[in-house]
């Protein structure tokens, strides 16, 4: 065994469903030493996609900097054993025999259960029998003493009889960033904000400005400019990193700062992810009040605009233009992507079909975007059922890629379209 694998961890990081390459390529971006370890001969067999999940093997240290600094990950959890199992004699044997004072504290326990297409199929009757060997185990070996409580939780997952057991790493789920006092209607998952302008900078390249013209509380604009930045989301401690309740990780300088965002270090210098400027539009003031009050916590005020606007009032200023008013630098204009999350019709109504309205709706974004402004690129999340709706081109611009995943429960398409103009 190297003295890498000796100190290495697996891990699954999971990820919301559709995303999982997206995901990897951004752990590629920020973790050019993980990737380089994940191609030596030995390791490059471990990096393995499931539906919703990357399994990874990485050495221990980085468990805290992939918190941080990854943004489209819900959470991460620790691989402890798998081993194959179809009764339930062989099951408590098996959890009473392993090593729990390493990843508990004191005896302290949540389980998470699930089963398919294996005999034990009985979720209750398997979360009773896992309790009950890690406390047959415990009542063979006092706990060590616990200095500050702390719950871990187990997933017990079995399938194709053969049972998987990790343990989270992340404690509250990683979306919830805790930049956010109070949301608009309908906002999007930050992390699904994340791999959406991910997924759009990655096809159009750097701009200089990110423009959402339904912004709603901001969360696309705010996971635009956190993307290259690291973040820990100070909550708490019931809210914090279930990770830092491990003996592994309580070294001082793996722990997260509790100040403002940082930019990140060398992996990320460039980042076509970051714009200079971010423009949030939305016709609900609540909204943009909501918008700026979470830019204050965030302590980006300046990179900023939010400004109210309604896209399909034909009274609104400049004819309906997005109200820009960017000081143009020598005549030149601003090179800009425009992402945006509309309406789908079922929390918030739609004034018309949506036949009429999906079209209407990208055709005012490109057509009124303001004189000063070449738009690059144009990301918009569709419900998957009204995409046959939406042509292959808007205006100059013309349909690259679309990904598939769920918003809320609902199917639904990001499609991306890029100017063929200038094309990469
Ligand atoms: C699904 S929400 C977008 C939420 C936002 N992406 C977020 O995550 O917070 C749609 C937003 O579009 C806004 N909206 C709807 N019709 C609009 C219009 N005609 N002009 C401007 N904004 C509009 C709504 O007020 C709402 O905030």
């Amino acid at each position: 065994m190297s003295a890498i694998e000796s100190a290495s961890i697996r891990i699954f990081i999971v990820v919301p469903p559709g995303f999982e390459r997206l995901a990897m390529a951004e752990i590629t971006y920020k973790f050019p030493e993980i990737v380089k370890y994940g191609e030596s001969p030995s390791a490059v067999e471990v990096v393995n996609f499931s539906r919703g999940g990357i399994s990874l093997e990485v050495p221990e240290e980085f468990v805290p900097e992939l918190h941080y600094r990854l943004k489209i990950p819900t959470s991460i959890r620790e691989r402890l054993y798998e081993f194959k199992c179809r009764d339930f004699p062989k099951l408590f044997n098996k959890i009473q025999a392993l090593p729990w004072r390493n990843y508990l504290v004191g005896d302290a326990f949540e389980l998470s259960v699930s089963a398919e297409k294996s005999r034990l199929a009985n979720e209750k009757r398997i979360s009773q029998t896992v309790s009950d060997g890690i406390h047959r185990y415990f009542a063979k070996q006092p706990p060590k003493k616990a200095t500050s409580p702390f719950t871990h939780k187990i997933y017990v997952r079995f399938t194709n009889d053969v049972c998987t057991l990790s343990r989270d790493l992340s404690g509250q789920p990683l979306f919830q960033r805790g930049y956010k006092e109070m949301s608009a209607i309908a906002p999007l998952r930050e992390n699904l904000a994340a791999a959406l302008n991910f997924a759009l900078s990655r096809a159009c390249g750097p701009v200089e400005a990110l423009i959402d013209p339904m912004c709603g509380s901001g969360t696309l604009l705010f996971e635009a400019w956190l993307f290259g930045r690291r973040w820990n989301r100070q909550t708490s401690v019931e809210g914090d990193y279930a990770f830092l309740h491990d003996d592994r990780w309580q070294s001082p300088d793996l722990q997260p700062e509790r100040s403002q965002p940082k930019e990140m270090g060398s992996a990320s210098k460039g980042a076509s992810q970051t714009a200079l400027k971010y423009f949030g539009f939305d016709r609900d003031e609540s909204a943009l009040q909501a918008a700026r009050s979470s830019a204050k916590r965030l302590g980006c005020t300046e990179a900023f605009t939010f400004l109210k606007h309604d896209l399909f009032s034909e009274v609104s200023s400049e004819n309906g233009r997005l109200p820009l008013n960017e000081p143009k630098k020598q005549n030149k204009k601003l090179n800009a992507a425009v992402i945006l999350n509309p309406p789908y019709g079922e929390r918030i109504k739609l004034p018309m079909s949506p036949q009429r309205y999906y079209p209407q709706l990208l055709d005012r974004v490109v057509q009124n975007a303001p004189n000063d402004v070449n738009i690059k690129a144009l990301g918009v999340v569709i419900p998957k059922a009204q995409a046959r709706f939406v042509a292959n081109s808007v205006g100059p611009l013309e349909r690259s890629e679309i990904f598939n995943f769920q918003n809320g429960g609902l199917d639904v398409q990001f499609h991306i379209f890029l100017s063929q103009v200038d094309k990469k």
